[in-house]
């Protein structure tokens, strides 16, 4: 039975996650602490690292110790510590890894670098217990969109695509800030939506061309379409159907990631998918792959809301499969990456 701290901090989240390993490769998660900086980037209406990485620091000290608080653990329990290495923001990278490095050389335990995306996919297992090989992931959230083949979470993530210009969730975000809605623009698009038609404005499905990349997204397009129509309603003195804007914008980015997820799937020959990030808590993502997931007889697993969004505990669970994996550990002289490659699981 082995003890993996998770620690993570490459955005605008502070996690601790403790995670036991049991002797057959099992997880369970005995404490995802997490604490969030979002409500100091709201009126910037997006994530300010300078303000992200001083709230690092002020938070991973009181997280931590929340997170044995509520496992009853103590720090001399933990066997193995896992920090997000990269990718995101360097100095708010930076404290957690600082932090992770403290606490394993005093604690005289291995230091696993670990993949910011290569954790979301591993928050899955957490709930829903060991992925097959291989499977598919659907990454997406603020930072970045992406359509992943795992073939072995500890060592073997290949990119199969990725956006292009914009993240799903900034494409949220700047939409929401288009029609006045609050920052994050996710949960109040996504309300709004539901009470909204679909197919009032033929918003344009970014890089489904014939001659566009298969697998890759685009974002960018959609949003200054919303943002035009927006501007020309107002410019004629006509009122804004918020519902219907948001509900036609949230169908085109739900077929469009679903759509591409689907056939990479099929093309692949790939029966499971994952569908994780903060933007997978989407009810019309959810609900539309699985639709399409159950007509093309892929299985489909979303972890809840609260393991699709940054913590510590999807970390943890990356270090568990590192330590079952036998993967070397990570040296001391460790340093946040920024811009690590998502085929590069622990460094
Ligand atoms: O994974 P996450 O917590 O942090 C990053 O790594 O970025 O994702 C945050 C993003 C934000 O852009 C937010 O607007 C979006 O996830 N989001 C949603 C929903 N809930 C959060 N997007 C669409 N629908 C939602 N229900
Ligand atoms: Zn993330």
């Amino acid at each position: 039975m082995t003890i993996i701290l998770g620690i993570e901090s490459s955005c605008d989240e502070t996690g601790v996650g403790l995670v036991r390993l049991d002797g057959d490769g099992r997880l369970e998660l005995l404490a995802d602490e997490v604490a969030s900086s979002v409500e100091q980037h709201a009126r910037f209406g997006g994530v300010v690292p300078e303000v992200a990485s001083r709230a690092h620091l002020e938070a991973m000290v009181p997280t931590m110790r929340r997170a044995f608080e509520v496992a009853g653990l103590k720090l001399s329990d933990v066997d193995a510590i896992a920090v997000t290495s990269g990718p995101g923001l360097a100095g708010a990278l930076l404290v957690g890894v600082s932090a992770a490095k403290a606490y394993a050389l005093s604690l005289g335990v291995p230091l696993y670098g670990a993949n910011h995306l290569a954790g979301h996919v591993a928050a899955d297992t957490l709930e829903h217990g060991p992925l097959p090989s291989p499977c598919l992931a659907l990454l997406v959230s603020g930072g970045h969109s992406q359509l992943l083949r795992v073939d072995d979470l500890a060592t073997r993530v290949t990119e199969i695509g990725s956006t292009i210009d914009d993240a799903a969730g900034e494409a949220y975000d700047k939409v929401a800030r288009v029609l006045g809605l609050p920052y994050p623009g996710g949960p109040p698009i996504d309300r709004a939506a539901q009470r909204g038609n679909p197919r009032a404005i033929a918003f344009p499905r970014g890089l489904t061309g014939p001659r566009d990349a298969e697998y890759d997204f685009s974002f960018s397009g959609l949003k200054t379409a919303v943002a035009r129509w927006v501007e020309a309603r107002e410019r004629d003195g006509e009122e804004v159907p918020l519902d219907d804007v948001a509900a036609s914008f949230q169908e085109a980015v739900a077929d469009v990631l679903t759509a591409k997820a689907v056939r990479a799937a099929e093309r692949f020959d790939i029966g499971t998918m994952v569908v994780s990030g903060g933007v997978a808590a989407n009810s019309r993502i959810k609900a539309l792959a699985a639709e399409r997931c159950a007509a093309a007889g892929i299985t489909l697993r979303v972890p809840k809301p609260r393991l699709c969004t940054d913590n510590g505990a999807m970390v943890a669970a990356l270090g568990a499969h590192l330590v079952a994996a036998g993967v070397e550990p990570s040296s001391l002289d460790l340093s946040a990456t920024p811009g690590l490659p998502v085929s590069t699981v622990s460094v």
